[in-house]
């Protein structure tokens, strides 16, 4: 028998059993019916069974499951019961930041301008990237990851013949706010470089005319007087 914690409440299951959502089944059906947890497709696919695994983003019908383990909701978001969580906060920013096609352009597509959103398109929902997000935890009008990730997708697809609607929607609570520490490209259970993806939205931006507002409000070179011998980017 192992012993894994789920919502701060001991379990034991069967050591045979080795993933994460197995031993949830496996508790639901012998040890407690009202455990609330979601799933779909067993095979890492549809998004919906993401949880902390000791503490890190996972998706349980994905991951071992070892004695001692600890499972616990998703971090950030509402707890609606047990492992569910509410998400609908993060679903209205895809609508925020016009991640989808909206202009379609009469471009002839080709395999090579697929594959440069190839990755972002895999993304499956899953919420990890918001719960592992530590400007998403402070700030819950952060446009935040996997919608950044989804816009970049659409800004590089070549059946789009406009861009602008997305980038204006992204300038306040959004690229400039990320702070890049990468915590979602880590967490990311498809492999996909959000980080980078934000990184190449801010460029983008600033080729579009946008400014860093951080940035634009420094005065620094505004403060130089006669004295003055060269930038100073403390503002001394
Ligand atoms: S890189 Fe940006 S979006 Fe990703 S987790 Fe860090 S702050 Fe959030
Ligand atoms: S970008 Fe990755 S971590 Fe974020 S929702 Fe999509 S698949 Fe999940
Ligand atoms: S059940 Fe679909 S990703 Fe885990």
């Amino acid at each position: 028998m192992n012993k894994i914690t789920v919502c701060d409440k001991e379990y034991n299951i069967n050591s045979n059993i080795s993933n994460a959502l197995e031993a949830l089944i496996e508790i639901k059906k012998t040890s407690n019916k009202s455990l609330a947890f979601k799933y779909g497709c067993k095979s890492g696919v549809c998004g919906s069974c993401s949880v902390l695994i000791n503490g890190v983003e996972q998706l349980a019908c994905a991951c071992k499951i070892n004695d001692a383990d600890n499972i616990s909701p998703l971090k950030n978001l509402d707890l609606i019961k047990g492992l569910v969580v509410d998400d609908s906060n993060i679903k209205e920013k895809l609508l925020q930041v016009d991640a989808n096609l909206n202009d379609l352009s009469s471009n002839i597509i080709s395999q090579k301008s697929v594959d440069v959103i190839d990755v972002q398109s895999n993304c499956i929902l899953c919420n990890s990237c918001y719960s592992s997000c530590p400007v998403y935890e402070v700030n819950k009008d952060f446009i935040g990851p996997f919608a950044l990730t989804r816009a970049f997708r659409y800004i590089k697809d070549d059946k789009e013949a406009s861009s602008k609607s997305k980038l204006d929607a992204m300038q306040t609570n959004g690229v400039w706010d990320c702070t890049l520490c990468g915590n979602c490209s880590a967490v990311c259970p498809q492999a996909i470089d959000i980080k980078n993806d934000i990184v190449m939205l801010q460029n983008i931006s600033v080729q579009n005319g946008y400014e860093n507002p951080a940035f634009s409000s420094n005065n620094s070179f505004d403060s130089f007087g006669d004295d003055d011998f060269g930038f100073n980017p403390n503002s001394f």
